[in-house]
C-alpha cells in the first residue's frame, strides 16, 4: 500500500536548506497497520504529508495504491487522496461553520457522490453520534469532535487511513474511547492503518511499530 524508496524531503527556509527526511525506505502491505513515534521535529507529520501527497518529496520514490506520486500533478493528488485515503489529525480540522453531518457529508460531496447526506448520517450513527447530527464542531466536546473527524475519514471507505496523534487533544478516558473506535473502524473497513503516536502503550498495538529520529526511520518491532 505504501513504497518509500530512499525518499528524502527538504525545504528552503531562511537560514538555508533544512534536510527533514533522509533516505527513507519503507514497506507497509495492504491491511497492515503501523505506528510511529519519536521525538518531536523528528519528521512524523512531515512524513504522512507526503504519503498523503499534501507535500512533495524532493528525492526518492514513493508509490501509494500503486501509484507513483511523482507522476502525478496536483489534480491527480487530489484525486488520489480523495480516493484512498482518509486522514485523522490531532487538531480534529473540522470547519466550524458547518454541522457534524455536512462536515461528514463534505469528502463525498467533493467527489460528486450522491445521497451524501443520507450516507454521511449513517456513518456519524456508526460513531455513536446520532444524536449530535445537527451540531456544530464548537458545540460538540472533544471526543465527540474527533468522531466525526473518524466518520469523515472512513465515509469514502478509504483503503489507507493516516492518523497524526489522533488522541494528542484528549484526555485519558475519552482517548481510549477514541483509539477503540478508531481500530474497531480500521478492522471492519479492512483499511490499511499508519498511526503517529508519542503513546507506547497504543503504538504497540498495531502490526508494526517504527521510531523516527531526526529523519530517519527504524524498524522496531
Ligand atoms: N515547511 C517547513 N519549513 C521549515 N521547516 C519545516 C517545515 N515543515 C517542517 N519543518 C521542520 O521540520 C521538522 C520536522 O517537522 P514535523 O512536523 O514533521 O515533526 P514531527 O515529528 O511531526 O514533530 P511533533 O511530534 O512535534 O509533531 C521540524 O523541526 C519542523 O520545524
Ligand atoms: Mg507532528
Amino acid at each position: 500500500m505504501i513504497k518509500l524508496n530512499m525518499l528524502s524531503y527538504s525545504v528552503n527556509h531562511s537560514g538555508g536548506i533544512l534536510n527533514i527526511l533522509k533516505d527513507v525506505n519503507w514497506n507497509l502491505a495492504k491491511g497492515s497497520t503501523a505506528s510511529v513515534t519519536g521525538p518531536s521535529g523528528s519528521g512524523k507529520t512531515s512524513l504522512l504529508s507526503i504519503i498523503a501527497g499534501l507535500e512533495r518529496a524532493t528525492a526518492g520514490d514513493i508509490k501509494v495504491a500503486g501509484v507513483d506520486l511523482a507522476g502525478l500533478d496536483e489534480n491527480g493528488l487530489t484525486r488520489l487522496r480523495r480516493e484512498n485515503i482518509g486522514i485523522v489529525f490531532q487538531d480534529f480540522h473540522l470547519i466550524d461553520a458547518i454541522s457534524a453531518w455536512q462536515n461528514v457529508a463534505l469528502p463525498l460531496d467533493f467527489s460528486g457522490k450522491s445521497q451524501t447526506q443520507e450516507q454521511a448520517k449513517n456513518m456519524l450513527e456508526r460513531v455513536g453520534l446520532s444524536h449530535r447530527l445537527n451540531h456544530r464542531p464548537t458545540e460538540l466536546s472533544g471526543g465527540e469532535r474527533q468522531r466525526v473527524a473518524i466518520a469523515r475519514a472512513f465515509v469514502t471507505k478509504p483503503n489507507l487511513i493516516l492518523a497524526d496523534e489522533p488522541t494528542g487533544n484528549l484526555d485519558l478516558e475519552t482517548s481510549k474511547m477514541v483509539m477503540d473506535l478508531l481500530f474497531e473502524m480500521v478492522a471492519e473497513w479492512q483499511a490499511t492503518f499508519v498511526m503517529v503516536t508519542h503513546d507506547k502503550e497504543l503504538a504497540a498495538k498495531t502490526h508494526k511499530t517504527f521510531h523516527m529520529q531526526d529523519g530517519r526511520l527504524d524498524v522496531e518491532g
